[in-house]
């Protein structure tokens, strides 16, 4: 029987969208973001985004790093609502320090929206984000940003994409010029032009058409533009990818969008689009198998621990992604590893700068919690079963250190803070088999100073780092393990299960050990 509950979930699950942008520092992404709020009247006033970069977070020591670097060490959380629709976006941390943390809030995302510099094409960052979302299969969405600037090439571009990245792409419209003379973009599905125009080039204005010949395309864009823009088109209906729902929904094909998120410019276009595409909360895989988002049992995970804030508490705020029925303040859930119950009655949600206390949440909803101490990364939360949500997995560490402590009476707090620095997933610890030298990897290097510094403020200890030579880690699954196999240029290590992990200084090392051992597999992330 269809309860007022089930009624309730599905349609709530319907209207839910939750995505991260993944993109290089600069492509737009707080710009981009920022508009998207604007659209949802989240936020009134254009900065407040911005605003963040160099936020407030005087309250705490530690965000000094932070702060004194003008970045954000730590991903929040935004909603919106837009049409009918309510919108969660995971704010991931877009500084070249970005940390393990970032890689981990795209596990609580059901799709990406990936951000390209129309000038850069792909980078870096947005390469090691692209991968983690391709280990999920999510589906993932083009935005190609600064089209008022001068940039490369369209059709490099999505070259590039399925070059570097290996994604196919659709183009849902297409630019008409560039930088000086971008004019706008056509709508491959809705035959209509977006233009851009005016002295000040923010007027935006959308004309139907019957098709890239129409007289008004030509009037509009000229006679070179037109006849470029009537080529690439016939190029792209001829040559390129048929628009594919089935495997967008894999994240095998991107649809890709142009746009200026400065100008506002394609922005609302591609909301829309994204909105209707995009998928609702996904099931999580668990001990007992999928949980559908519309059970009726409250459940859900948490992915990421932020710690305060306030120095003299050690207190943290635990994100939380609902996986399935309805979060009500005050509710009783089971932790499930702790084996006991507890009442979830402060529980916040975020909103560019202000938290606000939630009554209710639903699928696809994060929500934070105080955490005194009681939350690891990977915890399930339900109420009424016993399920465990697959673990959360580590993903390789670029830069290596040796830890030890100064002073060797302050063992005891140093295990201590190592412990729950490594709880909040801040650092990986890896011990070396048979001198059991402790070994620290992170994804970036800021992680190392706050490491240092909060080891000393938090926690009274100092600590010393030596750094390894080492680049990157693989987790080794092989029937057997022979540690004298890895002496040069890598060494065997544990992580704190007890997994089997090979640390390699170079690309060529990683290769010669592939060779050398053809029965084992070298796994970019634990299993
Ligand atoms: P990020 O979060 O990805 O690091 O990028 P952010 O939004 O901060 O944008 C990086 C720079 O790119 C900013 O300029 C921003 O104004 C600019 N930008 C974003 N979208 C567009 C666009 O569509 N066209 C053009 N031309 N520029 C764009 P900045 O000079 O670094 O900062 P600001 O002085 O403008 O604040």
């Amino acid at each position: 029987m269809t309860t007022q509950l089930d009624k309730e979930l599905e349609a709530e699950v319907a209207k839910r969208r939750t995505f991260a942008i993944i993109s290089h520092p600069d492509a737009g992404k707080t710009t981009l973001t920022e508009k998207l709020l604007l659209f949802g009247g989240a936020i009134r006033l254009a900065g407040t985004v911005k605003g963040r970069k160099a936020s407030k977070h005087a309250t705490s020591d530690w965000m000094e790093i932070e702060k004194q670097r003008g970045i954000s060490v730590t991903s929040s959380v935004m909603q919106f609502d837009y049409e009918g629709h309510r919108v969660n976006i995971l704010d991931t941390p877009g500084h070249q320090d970005f940390s393990e943390d970032t890689y981990r809030t795209l596990t609580a995302a059901d799709s990406a929206v990936m951000l390209i510099d129309v000038a850069k094409g792909v980078e870096a960052q947005t390469k090691k984000l692209f991968q983690v979302c391709r280990l999920r299969g999510i589906p993932i969405f083009t935005f190609i940003n600064k089209l008022d600037r001068e940039g490369r090439d369209p059709f490099e571009l999505l070259e590039e994409l399925e070059e570097i990245l290996g994604i196919r792409s659709y183009p849902m419209n297409w630019p008409i010029g560039s930088g000086k003379q971008f004019c706008g973009v056509y709508d491959r599905g809705k035959s209509q032009l977006e233009l851009f125009q005016g002295d000040d080039h923010k007027h935006i204005e959308v004309r139907k058409v019957s098709g890239v010949d129409d007289p008004l395309v030509k009037s509009i864009a000229g006679d070179y533009l037109h006849s470029q823009l009537s080529q690439d088109i016939e190029l792209l209906d001829v040559a390129g990818d048929p628009f594919d729902m089935e495997k967008v929904l894999k994240g095998e094909l991107t649809p890709v969008f142009f746009g200026s998120a400065i100008n506002n410019f394609g922005v609302q276009t591609f909301l829309e689009n994204f909105l209707q595409l995009a998928p609702k909360p996904e099931p999580r895989n668990s001990n007992i198998g999928a949980i559908e988002p519309t059970k009726t049992n409250f459940s859900g995970y948490i992915f990421k621990i932020q710690a305060n804030m306030n120095p003299a508490h050690r207190d943290r705020v635990a994100f939380l992604r609902i996986v399935s029925g309805k979060f009500s303040r005050g509710m009783s859930v089971r932790h499930i590893r702790a084996g006991k119950d507890i009442k979830l009655s402060q529980p916040q949600q975020f909103l560019a700068q202000d938290r606000d206390i939630v009554e209710e949440a639903y699928p696809g909803d994060i929500i934070g919690l105080f955490d005194p101490g009681i939350f690891r990364i990977g915890d399930s939360l339900s109420q009424g079963m016993e399920i465990v949500f697959d673990d959360l997995p580590s993903f390789s560490p670029e830069l290596f250190s040796k830890v030890t402590v100064k002073n060797a009476l302050k063992h005891k707090p140093f295990q201590k803070g190592i412990d729950q620095l490594t709880e909040e997933g801040t650092i990986q610890v890896f011990t070396t088999i048979g001198f059991e030298d402790m070994i620290l990897g992170v994804v970036g290097q800021l992680q190392f100073e706050v490491l240092e510094h909060r080891m000393k403020n938090e926690y009274g200890v100092d600590i010393q780092l030596q750094r390894q030579n080492y680049q990157f880690a693989r987790w080794l699954v092989d029937d057997k393990i022979d540690p004298g196999k890895f002496r040069i240029n890598s060494q065997l290590v544990k992580d704190k299960k007890g997994n089997y992990v090979v640390l390699f200084e170079s690309e060529y090392a990683l290769r010669s050990a592939i060779d050398k051992n053809p029965t084992a597999k070298f796994l970019t992330n634990s299993p």
